[in-house]
């Protein structure tokens, strides 16, 4: 893909908003999981230090600590201040304000950072990108995809996302998709074409919902099993 840091906006989640976003019942936390597009995300981070098993991965960790670092100080603001002016967006439950959301992300991304460098000594941090994943068949009990695939619909293109999630079906035993939304807010075109394909080679393809929303109507997810 030939990634530059200028082009990833880091924003990352927590092990709190991914059981939300998943639906993540407590049997589904010990199994060896696949955090694909995870980015600066702490899940990775927090599932470590209870005991789990979890491999990331994503083109950023091809770079140093220190460039993501200042990649996050460059933009976190930014984003802060986009939400800000798109405040109707979203649903202020969970986060009282833009600044309380600029805050928990930046802790997020703060606990991944720390992290980073011995994870990726460990291979908990893999610079693997979709639509080709260099791990075994059924390697994983678990993937998650959390804001990248059928969020980014207006920049990658309907075939890459049959292309990806046959893949993670491939790598995983049961693969979980968030949002179904675009960046806009509205739903993305591709997932009807996911899921017809995916229910043709055999699969279990079902739209759930999940007690997580921020971007309003950004509460179901996609999952997919055998
Ligand atoms: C908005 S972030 C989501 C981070 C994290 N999953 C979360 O929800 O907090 C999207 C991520 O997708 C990653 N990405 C871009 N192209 C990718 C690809 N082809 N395969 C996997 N990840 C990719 C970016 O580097 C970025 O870190």
């Amino acid at each position: 893909m030939g990634l530059t840091l200028e082009q990833v906006v880091p924003w990352g989640r927590s092990l709190e908003e991914y059981i939300e976003m998943f639906d993540l019942i407590p049997t589904d936390r010990p199994r060896h999981t696949l955090d694909c597009a995870g980015g600066p995300a702490s899940f990775n981070a927090e599932m470590t230090s209870s005991g789990h098993s979890v491999i990331s991965c994503d083109p950023i960790y091809q770079f140093s600590v220190a460039d993501i670092e200042q990649r996050i100080q460059d933009t976190w603001a930014i984003l802060k201040d986009k939400v800000t002016a798109h405040q109707n967006d979203y649903i202020w439950n969970r986060f009282a304000s833009p600044e309380a959301l600029g805050a928990t992300r930046l802790e997020s991304m703060r606990k991944f950072l720390q992290d980073f460098p011995e994870g990726l000594k460990a291979g908990r941090y893999a610079a693997h990108e979709l639509p080709v994943l260099p791990f075994q068949e059924s390697q994983f009990d678990l993937a998650l995809c959390s804001h990248f695939l059928l969020t980014y619909s207006d920049h990658l293109s309907e075939q890459f996302h049959l292309d990806s999630v046959q893949e993670l079906c491939r790598v995983a035993a049961e693969v979980r998709i968030f949002p179904l939304l675009k960046v806009s807010g509205e739903p993305s075109p591709y997932l009807p074409a996911v899921i017809a394909q995916m229910q043709r080679l055999g699969y279990k393809a079902e739209v759930k919902p999940v007690p997580y929303e921020f971007q309003k109507g950004a509460n179901q997810m996609l999952k997919i099993c055998r």
